[in-house]
């Protein structure tokens, strides 16, 4: 089988299936522009929540209640560390309008029983000393952590190539099909890979795929900073913020090694470019709430895509062809979603069956007919021959990220 992405979703997965036996191949795509490296590493299923994608909370807990015994098992197979933090984020406010509004979230999360504890600013000063004296209220959330997604995608990565996962660098830009069965896939450089069951774990590229109907996923780019704290104190904890209506996060590493300062949400496809004025609204916010941010080095700035869905829910399970298997649309929950979709994405593949908790997030929510689901994918059916494939296109630039 061939997992199309090397990102911490298409990792984790080929890992999962190789563990159980399977012969992968895993396309890793452009690794300096996948999401899983340019990610903060929240795993926040509280402070992410949005009013209008409550359906999704579910997913975000299950997924959360498996991390630590996640991160133990990578750490154990690759014998590496996954850097995850099981401090609470703090969210704060930084004037009268934005305590307004994180008042109106708190009663949201009332509503739907998700457990916040309310912070003068005093109390929030005491649990965070380098919060701005101007912070006028927060939230402590003690069910939000972090990881260090680089070191967890590395050892996600390391695992997997223990289990026998085998890389194969490279682009897929085309999904080949004999008659309603996948058959494998085509590389930008021309190249075919044969393959009973293909599963797309290609993050905000999903939606460019040819020879299937478009994937609804689009690439919502988002513009984030690491800041070098050169010795000096840094947050104990990550802060979420609103100042002055914007929206900032600010989540330190273990060791003191680097702060990361995300992110700008664009709906601008695939720009690349790093702005000053994005670069200049997350300095000023964090510096905000944060002034110690100030003294920081910019030490890199960095673009990626989230791939949002309609719904900015993730898309689970079968694809429109027997053997194709979506594992996308993680939007902005790719690293706290990426337990519960290794999971659910390799069962699938294993057995033929969805588990329950992923069933509400297959393509066929946004379809407006019902045609007949393809069948699972076959764990001993061979890839059928003579496929054909478009021309090959060449692979994505790769964002900017600028070392200083
Ligand atoms: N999950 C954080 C972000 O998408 O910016």
């Amino acid at each position: 089988m061939i997992v199309v992405g090397g990102g911490l979703i298409g990792s984790a997965i080929a890992w999962r299936l190789a563990g159980a036996g399977r012969t992968v191949r895993m396309v890793v795509g452009e690794p300096g522009a996948a999401a899983s490296r340019v990610a903060a590493g929240m795993l926040a299923p509280v402070t992410e929540i949005s009013f209008t994608e409550q359906a999704l909370l579910p997913l975000n807990l299950a997924s959360l209640g498996r991390y630590e015994t996640f991160a133990a098992e990578v750490a154990e197979a690759s014998g590496l560390p996954t850097g995850l933090s099981r401090t609470p984020t703090i969210s704060v406010a930084y004037d009268a309008d934005d305590l307004a509004r994180l008042t109106t979230l708190k009663e949201f999360l009332d509503r739907i029983g998700l457990k916040a504890e309310r912070l003068v600013s005093r109390d929030a000063r005491r649990l965070e000393p380098l919060l701005s004296p101007q912070v006028r209220g927060g939230l402590l959330v003690d069910a939000d952590w972090s990881i260090d997604n680089r070191l967890l995608w590395a050892a996600i990565g390391a695992a997997g190539r223990r289990a026998g996962v085998a890389e194969v660098d490279g682009f897929v830009h085309h999904v080949r099909r004999s008659g309603t069965q996948v058959s494998g896939v085509t590389l930008a450089d021309g190249t075919e890979l044969d393959a009973a069951v293909v599963v797309v774990a290609c993050g905000a590229w999903a939606g460019q795929l040819t020879g299937i109907d478009p994937l609804p996923v689009r690439p919502v780019k988002g513009q984030i900073l690491r800041l070098d704290p050169r010795g000096l104190p840094q947050p104990s904890q990550t802060v979420r913020a609103i100042t002055q209506g914007s929206e900032v996060y600010v989540v330190p590493r273990a060791g003191g090694r680097e702060v990361v300062v995300g992110a700008t949400v664009e709906e601008k496809g695939f720009d690349r470019g790093v702005t000053a004025d994005g670069v200049y609204e997350l300095l000023r916010d964090a510096r905000r709430v944060l002034p110690m941010t100030a003294e920081y080095a910019l030490a890199e700035t960095t673009v990626g895509w989230r791939p949002g869905s309609p719904d900015n829910a993730p898309i689970l399970g079968p694809g429109e062809l027997d053997g194709l298997v979506l594992a996308t649309g993680h939007y902005r929950n790719g690293v706290l979603l990426t337990p519960v979709t290794a999971d659910a994405i390799s069962a699938y593949v294993l057995t033929g069956e969805l588990p329950e908790e992923a069933r509400a997030f297959t393509l066929e929510r946004f379809a407006t007919s019902h045609p007949t689901p393809p069948s699972p994918p076959s764990p001993a059916s061979s890839p059928p021959s003579s496929p054909t494939a478009s021309p090959p296109t060449s692979s994505p630039p790769a964002p900017e990220t600028v070392q200083l």
